[in-house]
């Protein structure tokens, strides 16, 4: 066993609430946000990069109060290359313990000629902009956005003034997924080696998954000399996202004898936060993902399953306990009481109040008549569902028949309950959810087009429940929605309507300007 505490310490920069939040329809309400960040905290993430207060009034709110609540994370927000946008980033983290200022500009010529800077007005802006934030606050983080393709001169020269103006963390990020391992290592070597007064600061990468190496590149730089690693829960991003998390942490920990560098991440909370950020984001997480996926730790084969049974080791690299899953799979069913409820639940990390609990025992009992045995898998999606369903709701779906079979057109008698009142409606359409999509566009008529339409079992058997996820878009707005059932036609339908619910608060909310993802990153003026 190594000893860790003598081995060099990798900073570890949650950016799920930013750049995790930017991933089209991953949007989380403020209490959503205040929960992971309060998650994040708990579980050793050393810098929380909690949102871009400029962005809108909601991003602000929650850096702002996750901010007061941090106990032990470093609070950060990031800013652009102007003034207002640090002084409202520094209003927003100014109230945590240890605040950070993060500013950023695109370096890279592509970028550069957006905001139409010669590289001469850009060095000066960094300068200025540095300065600022440094006066406001003595812990400030400086990117180089696209850095990945930025001239390694121009890189350098740029660098330099940043530490000059007093940042203390330079962040190198591979904005668009493009290095590779070697490069990402080379890239960070250099920078060590000739910018004077880089031994002063931490070298930070951030890296974009869009050919799938996020993770691998990130490492490599840590092997370079970074020494913060900027990461999501479950990869969450961007595009393809980012480096994930558990995948860095987990690299780091298994791996250790040939990459020894300690991180403060308590890895026994990693699946409990994986499944929240599901959850709140709304991005199911792919069955075969590293370490968080579903059958991450499963055996299919006989082969793999003989060998696990006599010794794990032989197809396992890491006890999944050592990310919070739990060994035990006791089925549930329907002569389970609420105690066995609750403990199961507590063993699955989910912490209910006896509201909650009461709640969630009526459903699993309505669950457990209709299924043999109710699993974990089964349990969470309960959880998930009365997550996504709320009470204050503008639709809510009261009663649906569908008419299915081999002559068409398939049929749905749909009741929706709208702003209190039953509408009911007929409609027939291509297969029993185009009926049932059908009867709910013309009881709430909207022009919101249907981007993504997903449906999951959540285990084995021909009774099991499916969860359906579903991804609409309406004039730039995207929301989803997800629900599970064991009839696939009613989850299609909830699911259809949760997100047609989170599409109106969201309408709700948004006055011009108020939404992250109307910002315009290049303007750095
Ligand atoms: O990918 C990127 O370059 C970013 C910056 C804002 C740090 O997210
Ligand atoms: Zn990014």
């Amino acid at each position: 066993m190594t000893d860790s505490s003598a081995q060099p310490r990798v900073v570890i920069f949650d950016t799920t609430l930013r750049d995790g939040e930017q991933s089209p329809g991953a949007t989380m309400t403020h209490e959503e946000k205040l929960e992971i960040a309060g998650l994040l905290d708990e579980m050793g993430v050393d810098v929380i990069e909690a949102g871009f207060p400029i962005a809108s009034e909601g991003d602000f709110n929650a850096v702002t109060e996750i901010a007061k609540r941090a106990k032990n994370s470093t609070i950060c927000g990031l800013s652009r290359a102007n003034f207002k946008d640090i002084d409202r980033c520094w209003e927003a983290v100014k109230h945590a313990a240890s605040p950070r200022i993060h500013t950023f500009i695109g370096t890279s010529p592509l970028h550069r000629a957006i905001p139409n800077l010669t590289m001469d007005e850009m060095a000066e802006r960094i300068h200025e902009t540095v300065t600022h934030a440094r006066n406001l606050c003595d812990n400030v983080q400086w990117s180089a956005m696209d850095a990945t393709r930025t001239e390694h001169d121009y890189l350098c020269r740029v660098v330099e003034i940043a530490i000059k103006a007093g940042a203390t963390t330079i962040n190198i990020p591979d904005t668009v997924g493009y290095t590779a391992p070697r490069e990402s290592a080379d890239l960070i070597r250099m920078l060590l080696e000739r910018v004077p007064g880089a031994d002063e600061v931490i070298f930070s990468t951030h890296c974009h998954n869009d050919l799938g190496m996020a993770t691998a590149n990130s490492l490599a730089a840590v092997e370079a000399g970074a020494r913060q690693i900027e990461c999501t829960i479950n990869g969450l991003g961007e595009r393809a996202g980012n480096a994930a998390l558990e995948e860095v942490v987990m690299a780091l920990k298994v791996r250790n004898d040939i990459m020894p560098y300690a991180t403060g991440i308590d890895t026994t909370k990693i699946m409990h936060i994986s499944r929240r950020v599901s959850t709140v984001s709304g991005f199911p997480v792919q069955f075969n993902k590293a370490i968080v996926g579903k059958n991450a730790f499963l055996h299919e084969s006989g082969i793999h399953q003989d060998g696990v049974l006599k010794n794990v080791e032989t197809f396992e690299i890491m006890r999944p306990e050592s990310i919070g899953l739990t060994a035990k799979n006791i089925a549930m069913g329907k002569h389970s009481g609420r105690a066995a409820l609750r403990a199961k639940m507590k063993e699955l990390g989910v912490d209910l109040g006896d509201n909650q609990l009461n709640d969630l025992f009526v459903r699993f009992k309505a669950l457990a008549d209709r299924k043999k045995e109710v699993y974990d898998d089964d349990l969470l999606a309960l959880v998930k569902d009365a997550d996504t369903h709320e009470a204050h709701d503008t639709i809510q779906v009261k009663r649906l028949r569908v008419v299915c079979g081999t002559d068409g057109p398939q049929e749905a008698e749909l009741t929706l309950v709208i702003d209190g009142a039953e509408h009911s409606i007929d409609a027939t359409g291509d297969g029993p959810v185009d009926a049932a999509f059908n009867a709910v566009k013309m009881l709430y008529p909207h022009k919101a087009r249907l981007q993504l339409y997903q449906v999951h079992a959540v285990t084995e058997g021909t009774d099991a429940q499916a969860t359906v996820s579903v991804r609409i878009e309406e004039e730039g707005r995207i929301a989803t929605g997800q629900s599970a059932d064991t009839d696939t036609v009613v989850a299609s339908v909830k699911a259809y309507v949760n997100a047609i619910n989170r599409l109106i608060e969201r309408r709700k909310k948004s006055n011009p300007g108020d939404d992250v993802k109307t910002v315009d990153y290049r303007d750095a003026g």
